[in-house]
């Protein structure tokens, strides 16, 4: 399975990709940020990945950005696309010319919580419990056919920083786990839902 990852900082999903995935289930064929100041090209340095930069400053607008982006990604032949931290809005042709190979992790129990924030927001609701969520890509922002969530308690004493280090930890589990079964065929999205093997 060829994997091509789009970070746009920190990159501590990617390297749980490069963990626990890369040259065993998948293979990551790129890495590609849109800032040049993203750690994770780094990361992806160091473990041997080729890297790109494509800046959104350069392009006129977000469809433009977005075709380019499209074909930079698709000269590397990826059977999946994977969002780590890639902190754009993605345009409707973007997400259907990728439909049911582009995945994306989001920290918040979904439908719960789309957009930014999400740790000061279940904070400031009172949650018991917060998480994250991996889900198929579609037009709507956070709001394509979840996959798997992980769920970690909210302490009394927690920070937006404190719960937002706990939510990470497990996505660098969570996350690897469905490219994993994608890879392994056992992941697939079929009438707009995600199938995990063969059940719906
Ligand atoms: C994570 O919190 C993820 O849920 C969100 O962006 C962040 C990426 O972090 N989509 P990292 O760059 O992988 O460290």
């Amino acid at each position: 399975c060829r994997i091509v990852v789009l970070i746009s900082g920190s990159g501590s999903n990617l390297q749980a990709f490069i963990d626990t995935l890369h040259g065993r289930q998948a293979n990551i064929v790129a890495v590609i940020s849109n800032r040049d100041d993203a750690f994770g090209l780094e990361r992806a340095a160091r473990a041997g990945i080729p890297t790109a930069v494509l800046s959104h400053r350069a392009f006129a607008d977000r469809a433009s950005y977005d075709q380019a982006l499209a074909a930079l990604i698709d000269t590397h032949a990826p059977d999946l696309v994977i969002l780590a931290g890639f902190m754009r809005i993605l345009t409707a042709e973007f997400a259907h010319h990728y439909q049911g190979r582009l995945l994306n992790i989001h920290p918040s129990l979904l439908p719960k919580y789309p957009g930014l924030h999400t740790h000061q927001r279940a904070l400031q609701a009172g949650d018991h419990e917060h998480g994250a969520t991996v889900h198929f890509v579609t037009e709507e922002l956070d709001g394509g056919p979840p996959i798997l969530q992980s769920h970690v308690p909210v302490l009394s004493d927690d920070t937006p920083e404190s719960l937002a280090e706990r939510v990470r930890h497990t996505e660098h589990r969570l996350y690897p786990l469905a490219a994993m079964l994608y890879a392994n065929g056992r992941l697939r999205l079929l009438d707009g839902r995600a199938c995990l093997d063969g059940a719906p």
